[in-house]
C-alpha cells in the first residue's frame, strides 16, 4: 500500500495503475461502515484508492472540526490489511492552497434537511468530493446510504460537471442494537450511547408502511424521539428519496430521516419505506 500526500504525486500513480479504479473518500477514523465500502470496491477494482481528508470546508465554525476523532496510523493499518493500493492523504495546504476560490454548489437539494442544520456543509461536500474525483478519475467512487442526502448531492454534481463516475451507494451497517456506525459515535458517554439507540427506534416505527400519511409516520417518529430525555430533535422527514421533497403521502418509495443531538454530539439515520417498487 501507497501513502501519497501530493496531488501530483498520486496523479503520476493512476496512469500505470491497472483499470478498472475504485475510489473510497472518508474523513478517516475508520469503521465497520467504511470498510464496508472499502471490501465491496476490492472486489470490483484492479486498483483501489481511499482518501482521508478531514475536509474544513463542510464544517461550521461552530462545529467539531477540531474535535473530529483522526487516528492515520490505526487507519492505514487497517487499510493496508483490507489490501488497499493507494492512499491519499493530503494536508489542508495541499487541497486548498493560498489562493483557492472556486466552490461547488449544488442548489436547492442541498438547502433541506442537513442544509437547514448545517448552512453551507453541502458546498464544503461539493467542492471537495469534485476535487476527489478530478484528482482520483476512478470508474467508480463508492459512498454510505448513511448519509443519504450527501449521496443524492455527489450523484448530481457528478451528473452535472460530467466528472464521469459511476457512483455507488452502500448500505448502513448498524450496531447490534441498530445504532448506524458512525466517527461521532465515539464522543458518546455510556448513558448517551444507549439513549443513541432512539434514532432506530423511531425509524423502526415507520413499520414496513407501503403506502399512507406521511404526516403521520412523522408524529410518529417525533413521540418516540421526544420520550427521549437525552436527545433533542433536528428533524424528521418523510421525504422523496430523489429530490428529498416532504412528502403528504407515501405512495411509491420513500425515505424516513432522522437527525438528533444527543450532548454534544449530532446524529443522522435514515431508512427506506413505501413500496419498493
Ligand atoms: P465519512 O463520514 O468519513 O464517511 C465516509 C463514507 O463512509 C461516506 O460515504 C459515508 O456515507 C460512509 N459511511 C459512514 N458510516 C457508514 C455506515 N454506518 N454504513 C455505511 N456507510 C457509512 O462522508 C464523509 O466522510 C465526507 O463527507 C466525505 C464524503 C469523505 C467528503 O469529505
Amino acid at each position: 500500500m501507497r501513502v501519497i500526500e501530493t496531488v501530483d504525486e498520486f496523479r503520476a500513480a493512476t496512469p500505470v495503475s491497472d483499470r478498472p479504479l475504485g475510489l473510497v473518500p472518508t474523513m478517516g477514523a475508520l469503521h465497520d461502515g467504511h470498510m464496508s465500502l472499502v471490501s465491496r470496491a476490492r472486489a470490483e477494482n484492479a486498483t483501489l484508492a481511499v482518501s482521508i481528508f478531514v475536509n474544513p470546508a463542510q464544517f461550521s465554525p461552530m462545529e467539531d472540526y477540531d474535535s473530529y476523532p483522526r487516528d492515520m496510523d490505526a487507519d492505514y493499518a487497517i487499510l493496508d490489511e483490507a489490501g488497499v493500493d493507494l492512499v491519499l492523504a493530503p494536508t489542508t495546504d495541499e487541497m486548498y492552497p493560498a489562493g483557492s476560490h472556486t466552490r461547488v454548489d449544488v442548489g436547492s437539494l442541498s438547502e433541506r434537511l442537513e442544509g437547514v442544520s448545517r448552512p453551507g456543509h453541502f458546498v464544503g461536500v461539493a467542492t471537495v468530493v469534485t476535487k476527489l474525483l478530478s484528482i482520483v478519475r476512478p470508474d467508480t467512487a463508492y459512498f454510505g446510504q448513511k448519509d443519504a442526502q450527501q449521496g443524492l448531492v455527489i450523484w448530481r454534481l457528478n451528473a452535472d460537471l460530467n466528472l464521469g463516475a459511476q457512483i455507488v451507494l452502500c448500505p448502513i451497517v448498524r450496531e447490534a442494537d441498530g445504532l448506524a456506525l458512525s466517527s461521532r459515535n465515539a464522543g458518546l458517554s455510556a448513558d448517551e450511547r444507549q439513549a443513541a439507540t432512539v434514532l432506530y427506534k423511531a425509524l423502526s416505527a415507520t413499520g414496513n408502511m407501503e403506502t399512507g400519511d406521511a404526516g403521520q409516520v412523522r408524529r410518529r417518529m417525533r413521540a418516540i424521539i421526544e420520550e427521549e430525555p437525552l436527545a433533542a430533535l433536528d428533524y424528521v422527514s418523510v421525504a422523496n428519496p430523489q429530490t428529498l421533497d416532504e412528502l403528504d403521502v407515501v405512495t411509491g418509495p420513500a425515505l424516513a430521516l432522522v437527525a438528533v443531538r444527543i450532548g454534544k454530539t449530532r446524529l443522522i439515520d435514515n431508512m427506506a419505506i413505501g413500496s419498493k417498487a
